[in-house]
């Protein structure tokens, strides 16, 4: 027997949370995520989200960091209302409760990351995404119109067979449970919310999760999917054999880090970028990865030691703890570090409201390609990506279809 929402939401990070806390108050929503309800990229990001909140800084700067990032492959219109929205979707956040690092007047202790020209990354500690997902799930918790299922597999997309106005409407998701049986869950309205696809290459700041199945979904109901050749490489993650999916955050290059060839300890980021390690991360990556290949070296050197220990421990708590466990000791030594999988830049086509070129389904987060993010996406624009368009998707689809068949959107 088929189960019945108004509301399907595929994947329990930051999109889709923010999709299932407002669409809550128009009707039934079921959350189904692959495995636990958290675990996802959400969860694992660790630098913060990004917000234009200091006297200093400016929407207008916020908008060319970007798109200077996305190699001006973004579109303009997106980023406009990503940047602007974003500082009211983050003060709705903190006022659910995730908690962010202040400082001693109650403002948010802001800092900076690569390609970012202001210090505007409101973070929690070292741990953002999962501040946020604690504060998200626990939002969710107090509202009965949300159902969670946990260990439920999205296996492809149910549309109308024949349809009116000539596009086959999404009806649901088959779902493959725990217990290996395929049930159908119908909504009035499908929501793929199931982040990138970084399990795709060897080494990925992803969890195993990410296995891009909502693009896949999409792509074989006939959605327009875009930009897939962007796929961002974090250029920092620890090297280790046992770790390799272990992200060592952008912040750290932001609170003064410097990147040195492993042999001769020579900082080389000067000779790629003016900003040297604090270029945006597409730089940074190649950079990285060209010194490699230079000098057969395999890996670089992140060195964070003229920071002291009682800051560094202070300051990322969690990358001091599991570097140790690794067996380095980050205020002693540098940090061995590589390129890694991290982001999908592109996904399914959508308009400013999340809405596909499928009646019915809607994509907001890392598996959407929004335009926000051209050919590479600046740091800490991802939160903040899933925070805006989670919410404004809500809007939209709440419309009746005939209405939204007018405004699905064309190729990018
Ligand atoms: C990081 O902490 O470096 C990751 C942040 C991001 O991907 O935006």
């Amino acid at each position: 027997m088929a189960r019945s929402f108004d509301f399907l939401v595929m994947g329990g990070g930051v999109a889709g949370l923010s999709f299932a806390l407002e669409a809550a108050r128009h009707g039934t929503v079921a959350v189904l995520t692959k495995r636990s309800r958290s675990e996802g990229n959400t969860v694992y990001a660790q630098g913060g989200i990004a917000a234009v909140l200091a006297d200093d800084d400016s929407f207008e700067r916020h908008v060319e960091d970007t798109i200077v990032a996305g190699a001006g492959l973004n579109k303009r219109s997106i980023v406009e209302i990503t940047v602007k929205e974003g500082p009211a979707r983050l003060k709705a956040l903190a006022a659910m409760g995730a908690e962010f690092n202040r400082k001693a007047n109650g403002d948010f202790d802001l800092t900076r990351e690569g390609g970012h020209s202001k210090r505007r990354i409101v973070h929690s500690g070292d741990v953002t995404g999962k501040e946020v997902e604690r504060a998200m799930l626990a939002a969710c918790d107090e509202l009965p119109n949300i159902t969670f299922f946990p260990d439920a597999t999205a296996i492809d997309l149910i549309r109308d067979r024949e349809a009116p106005h000539g596009k086959a409407r999404v009806q649901g998701v088959y779902v493959l449970l725990d217990d290996g049986v395929i049930e159908t869950f119908l909504g009035k309205v499908t929501v793929l919310a199931t982040g990138g696809a970084g399990k795709v290459y060897l080494y990925t700041s992803n969890p195993d999760v990410a296995t891009g199945d909502g693009v896949a979904m999409a792509y074989r109901a006939g959605a327009r999917i875009a930009n897939m050749e962007f796929y961002q490489f974090h250029p920092t993650c620890l090297f280790h054999p046992d770790a390799k999916s272990f992200l060592i955050s952008e912040a750290l290059r932001g609170e003064g880090g410097k990147l040195r060839l492993k042999s001769t300890g020579e900082r080389f980021m000067k000779r790629y970028h003016e900003l040297a390690e604090l270029a945006p991360r597409d730089v940074v990556a190649r950079a990285i990865d060209a010194e490699m290949k230079r000098t057969g070296a395999d890996c670089v050197h992140l060195d964070m030691t003229h920071l002291g220990k009682a800051y560094l421990v202070e300051r990322f708590p969690t990358i001091y703890a599991t570097c140790r466990e690794f067996g380095v000791d980050m205020a002693v030594q540098p940090i061995p570090v590589v390129p890694a999988a991290h982001y999908m830049c592109g996904g399914i086509v959508t308009d400013e409201h999340g809405r596909t070129s499928l009646p019915g389904l809607y994509a907001i987060g890392e598996v959407s390609c929004t335009g926000l993010h051209g050919a590479n996406r600046l740091a800490s624009n991802s939160l903040l990506e899933g925070l805006v368009f989670g919410h404004r998707a809500v809007a939209a689809a709440r419309e009746p279809w005939p209405a939204l068949h007018a405004r699905l959107p064309e190729d990018r």
